[in-house]
């Protein structure tokens, strides 16, 4: 009998969303209430290799060199269970994963990870997914996961179900020159994962008001990225964070992401753009900022952030091309 062996690798960036997921319509497919708005990150990404063999007994996972369990492996999994079924194949697989960004820098992994996985998964079980099917498939694994499969900036269409759910590309990565300057100002865990931050975002007063404001603000985000107009672009992207912050600080329970590295840099860009230097923030589901700024200005803001006591270091991000194969493997 011919001893079957299946195995893929692929890359694929973080992103970085300009207009945010926050609260699930449906948590058990990461339907969300609105749509979302994403760069995918240069420097920023996951390598990972997927193996399935009649070899394995039980299906492995590593992550930077350690061996994960409980609910980190679950779901991987799960995205493993749904290309078996796909495609009628019960082997067990081995998963081996690498951020090329520190573990414990608070930098989130969910969107490169579970894009990752959904491609060298597919591929290596001998699926041929479309991008739609990539992005819904990566959805399921971690919302914003469906967006970094597309090359460049994303739209995530929220849909009405999970075949309507998907990403689409808005632009190409060489269509603007913005740059993300990640300043990391925390390398403790975060308090609360996203996935508490999404369930507990539903019990906010102001999740409501933040769905009816997002109307006008998705549209007006858009249209200022595709007219690539600076100024406007980068104040609805603070006022976007802003809008999941207060959410998330007024959930019940209260989740504060920001610490004090967060308020310095908020402080410094206002006085920065005062003194004619434009640059502005956002941030996730956590206290590291994300100092997005024009190609122009890259040098002098890097080292500006670097200065300040706060910053332990900065990550430059360019706009990046969505998930890939590789022909190497990592094992
Ligand atoms: O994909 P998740 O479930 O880890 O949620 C991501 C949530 C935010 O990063 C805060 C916002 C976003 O749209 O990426």
């Amino acid at each position: 009998m011919r001893k079957k062996l299946y195995k893929a690798t692929a890359k694929s960036p973080a992103n970085i969303a300009f207009i945010k997921y926050w609260g699930k319509k449906d948590p058990k497919i990461n339907l969300p209430f609105n749509n979302s708005i994403s760069m995918n990150l240069s420097n920023c990404f996951t390598v990972t290799t997927v193996e399935f063999s009649s070899r394995f007994k039980k299906d492995r996972v590593f992550i930077d060199g350690k061996e994960v369990s409980a609910e980190k492996k679950n779901r991987v999994v799960n995205i493993l269970d749904i290309v078996r079924k796909r495609a009628k194949e019960d082997f067990r697989a081995k998963v081996v994963s690498k951020n090329n960004f520190p573990a414990d820098a608070g930098i989130a992994s969910s969107a490169s990870a579970f894009s990752v996985l959904a491609l060298a998964a597919s591929k290596a079980v001998g699926l041929n997914l479309s991008l739609k099917e990539l992005s819904i498939l990566a959805r399921l694994g971690s919302g914003s996961a469906c967006r970094s499969v597309v090359d460049g900036f994303a739209e995530w269409k929220r849909g009405r179900d999970s075949q309507t759910s998907f990403a689409i590309q808005l632009a190409s990565p060489d269509f603007w020159g913005l740059r993300d300057i990640v300043a990391v100002v925390a390398k403790e865990k975060k308090k609360a994962s996203s996935t508490e931050g999404h369930a507990a975002a539903l019990t906010s007063p102001h999740y409501k008001m933040r769905l009816i404001g997002l109307k006008s603000r998705i549209k007006n985000l858009k249209e200022a990225l595709l007219k690539k107009q600076f100024k406007r672009f980068g104040q609805l992207l603070e006022e976007e964070a802003i809008s999941l912050h207060m959410v998330a600080m007024t959930s019940k329970p209260p989740i504060f992401y920001w610490n004090k590295g967060t308020i310095e840099i908020i402080n410094k860009l206002d006085e920065w753009r005062a003194g004619g230097l434009w640059a502005y923030f956002t941030m996730d589901a956590g206290p590291n900022v994300h100092v997005i700024c024009q190609q122009r200005d890259e040098k002098e803001i890097n080292k500006r952030l670097k200065n300040l006591p706060e910053v332990v270091f900065t990550i430059i991000n360019k706009p990046a091309r969505g998930t890939r194969l590789m022909n190497q493997h990592l094992f």
